[in-house]
């Protein structure tokens, strides 16, 4: 059902970190947008006082909207327009249940999430980010035949977790671009001709793709239908020469599992660019070298952070103009 349009008044909204200028002008121009300056995440209580104060709220990844920060008798908000395609960070079904809307920012990010998976992958296997420390340490004594030798990227066996846009995007990097043999192990069936477009093929179970991949990327969603995914029973399933890469959720990862899969070399080693809890890191994880961390780079880019953010723009637009947001995931 289409939410009842506003008229003769400009919808209140709360735009809880710094975004963009550009997208900051433009919220400021059509709406009767707040922005927290002090760009710093908010606590429960504000989320519980902002759901009495405005239209829609616009969160991202930083914001903790479980059900917590959804408890309030009779909300004014109507929208919660996430900047971001993840939204395990918000509980729909407490959303669902105050008859707040939730929608997302999918498309948009997908070539640079994909980007930063072949950056992670090129990195750990290359042992760049080894190689960068040792040379600004000022330990590199030169050109020898042994030192820092990775793995080869091109044309070794990747298996992609999660077949949706951003999971495609990286096949499309992987196999027209470094001639990777891509294997998807995804939920539901993937269109023959989906598969055909990368030369893919998809396994029955991630316990059957794991043992044939040389590097294993994720793109499923997080949340509680996801956590430790990857555990210690499935890094044991990995060749122990391959290597894990997680643009996806922190928590899809058992992070001490992993931390022993790679202080023992059970696998190749690691590249993550987020965490479960994040911005804190496991300690146990900063020991390991065969790992390459980015502190959640993945859309960081002026394109796609503004066109994330004129998204967010397109989906308050419609929904208080009374139309279907295009981007509604509740
Ligand atoms: C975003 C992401 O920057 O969109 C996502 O799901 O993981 C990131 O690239 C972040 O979520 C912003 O809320």
């Amino acid at each position: 059902m289409n939410a009842p349009a506003i008229i003769g008044r400009k919808p209140r909204v709360l735009v809880t970190r710094r975004w963009p200028a550009a997208v900051e002008a433009a919220l400021a121009e059509r709406f009767e947008a707040v922005f927290n300056t002090a760009d710093t995440p908010l606590a429960p209580q504000d989320f519980r006082q902002a759901l009495a104060d405005f239209d829609a709220i616009l969160p991202t990844v930083t914001d903790g909207l479980g059900a917590e920060s959804l408890t309030v008798a009779r909300p004014r908000t109507r929208l919660l327009a996430n900047y971001g395609v993840g939204f395990s960070h918000i509980d729909t079904a407490s959303a669902r249940a105050l008859g707040i809307a939730v929608t997302n920012t999918p498309d948009v990010l997908s070539d640079c999430t994909a980007d930063i998976a072949m950056t992670l992958m090129l990195m750990v296997a290359r042992r760049a980010a080894e190689g960068e420390r040792e040379l600004r340490a000022g330990q590199w004594t030169g050109w020898r035949p042994t030192h820092l030798v990775g793995a080869k990227v091109s044309g070794k066996v990747l298996g992609i977790v999660g077949f949706g846009r951003i999971g495609q995007a990286v096949a499309q990097r992987a196999h027209h671009g470094f001639g990777m043999t891509v294997l998807v192990q995804n939920r539901s069936p993937v269109p023959a001709e989906v598969l055909a477009r990368y030369g893919a093929e998809q396994v029955d179970s991630l316990d059957a793709l794991l043992p044939r991949c040389d590097f294993v990327s994720l793109h499923c969603p997080g949340g509680p239908g996801n956590r430790h995914l990857i555990d210690g029973r499935r890094l044991d399933l990995m060749k122990p020469d391959a290597f894990l890469i997680n643009t996806a959720r922190g928590e899809v990862i058992n992070e001490h599992a992993l931390a022993q899969a790679l202080m023992f070399n059970l696998i190749g080693g690691a590249g993550l660019d987020v965490y479960d809890g994040e911005p804190r890191v496991a300690p146990v994880l900063l020991e390991c070298d065969n790992l390459v961390m980015l502190p959640h780079l993945g859309s960081a880019t002026r394109e796609t952070r503004e066109a994330m953010g004129f998204r967010v723009l397109e989906n308050l637009s419609d929904f208080f103009d009374g139309r279907e947001p295009r981007d509604r995931v509740a």
